[in-house]
């Protein structure tokens, strides 16, 4: 075999090697999740590749991730219910068990044709939430499918919107405020119907002759730490960056605190950091150590 013959194999081998390493690491609904609520409103499509909830005036619909993670990366793209959305939320959040537990949120309060979805954030520590940021998006996330993404490490969380950070929550530690860090968290999903808050606050109604309301989801990523018999192993799951393990002590750089800037002055709708009307003795502690919450 000449060394040319020989390297284009190694090549072969190493191009079938990785498709077939994709392939087995590609996001597979199947594999990751459990259709949990509303029977068949909730449907995995195409081999697994495409995941939809629907709404009617019967009942909403949910999902559950299969594992639990401890720290990480988590990745999923999202296409929101199109049309006069007015009164759903679609939720999307990481979540332990129990009285005490930690949540990360992502909520996503639809609106009339051509109004502006809220995408509403909230952090839980030690089952004590409160901190609630509320964002317009800078593109409509019905016409498309847009990544959201929780980066979670020891130093802090970050929620990203097609990799714009949006917000960050600091470990406060050090001042006496509950991180997540013990509670290991099962990635959730569900779509309902919230007409009575959710939609300037609950003044427009949803109009039921435009049900079933339809949300899509495809590739799920958790390059994170997955827990199992009270051990955690990190291994990255990735199709895309195959060893990435970036998010273990990701900051912001000179690019990312500038979006983050950019999001928080023209498309931020509420901070609870702001709110002083809400909390007349005094901001919570963690609002007046970070210029970024
Ligand atoms: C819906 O649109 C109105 C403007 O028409 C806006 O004030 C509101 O913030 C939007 N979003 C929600 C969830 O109410």
């Amino acid at each position: 075999m000449s060394t040319s013959s020989y390297g284009f194999s190694a090549l072969l081998f190493f191009v079938l090697v990785m498709s077939s390493l994709m392939a087995t690491f590609a996001s597979n609904f199947y594999q990751d999740f459990d259709l949990t609520w509303g029977e068949n409103r909730a449907k995995i499509l195409s081999e697994g590749q495409l995941l939809t909830l629907s709404l009617d005036k019967i009942s909403g619909s949910g999902f559950q991730s299969k594992k639990e993670y401890l720290f990480g990366r988590i990745d999923m793209q999202l296409k929101l219910v199109a049309g006069n959305s007015a009164g759903t939320v679609t939720a999307y959040y990481l979540s332990s068990q129990g009285p005490t537990h930690d949540e990360i949120d992502f909520e996503f309060l639809g609106n009339l044709t051509g109004s502006p979805y809220i995408l509403h954030t909230n952090v839980f520590t030690q089952g004590k939430g409160g901190r609630e940021q509320q964002f317009y998006l800078w593109f409509d996330p019905t016409r498309n499918f847009h990544t959201y993404s929780i980066v979670w490490n020891l130093q802090k969380i970050i929620f990203l919107v097609d990799n714009t950070p949006i917000r960050v929550f600091n470990n406060h530690e050090a001042i006496g405020i509950p991180f997540p860090k013990n509670q290991p968290m099962k990635v959730y999903s569900s779509l309902w119907n919230a007409d009575d808050w959710a939609t300037r606050g609950g003044l427009v109604k949803t109009d039921w002759t435009k049900a079933p309301f339809t949300a899509y989801y495809r590739n799920f990523n958790a390059n994170a730490c997955v827990w199992s018999s009270g051990t955690s192993s990190c291994s990255s799951r990735s199709a895309n960056s195959f060893s990435d393990a970036t998010w273990q002590n990701q900051e912001l750089d000179v690019m990312g605190r500038r979006r983050l800037r950019w999001v928080q002055k023209y498309f931020m709708v509420y901070n609870y950091c702001n709110d002083l009307k809400r909390f007349p003795q005094g901001l919570p502690a963690e609002c007046k150590r970070s210029r970024f919450l």
